[in-house]
């Protein structure tokens, strides 16, 4: 992102506020992971009982809607709590452009979360926690490096 603006919020509150979401976010994503025995090893789900195998994909579908959940819980709030700490226009637009940053955010989770459904429809399960948890890091990832890190600043 250009011209980054650093935001002031004034509450160490509303900064731990907004990083025990980012914490609670990143818990229930690796806990996706955790749920398949195969995610380190990257093999696929044929050495799982077939009870297993339907077990981790109910686990996936569930994941894809309480997953959505938090996240637009979490924008809201973020939203929230930076709109009370625009100061002047500089930050006004930056809120704008991470707003809709967050805005493509929700419909790209919603797009990989419906991919790695269809993977796991395939029987390969694994392979969709796998891609799935990658992406979502990734995208998580630079999202805080273009946006939610320069609010950590407490004036
Ligand atoms: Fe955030
Ligand atoms: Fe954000």
């Amino acid at each position: 992102m250009q011209g980054q603006v650093r935001i002031k919020i004034h509450s160490a509150g509303e900064v731990e506020r907004i990083e025990r979401e980012h914490v609670r976010l990143e818990r229930f994503l690796n806990d996706l992971g955790e749920t398949c025995r195969e995610f380190s090893s990257k093999q696929d789900c044929s050495g799982c009982e077939r009870g297993t195998q339907a077990c981790c994909q109910g686990r996936l579908t569930s994941f894809f809607y309480d997953f959505l959940d938090l996240v637009a819980e979490h924008i809201e709030n973020e939203e929230a709590i930076i709109g009370r700490y625009l100061a002047n226009a500089d930050d006004s637009r930056y809120f704008k452009q991470h707003q809709e940053a967050h805005g493509l955010i929700m419909g790209e989770l919603r797009r990989l979360m419906e991919e790695a459904v269809g993977i796991s429809k395939h029987g390969q399960t694994a392979e969709a926690i796998r891609r799935l948890h990658q992406k979502i890091s990734h995208i998580f990832g630079s999202h805080a490096r273009d946006y939610d890190d320069h609010f950590r600043e407490i004036a």
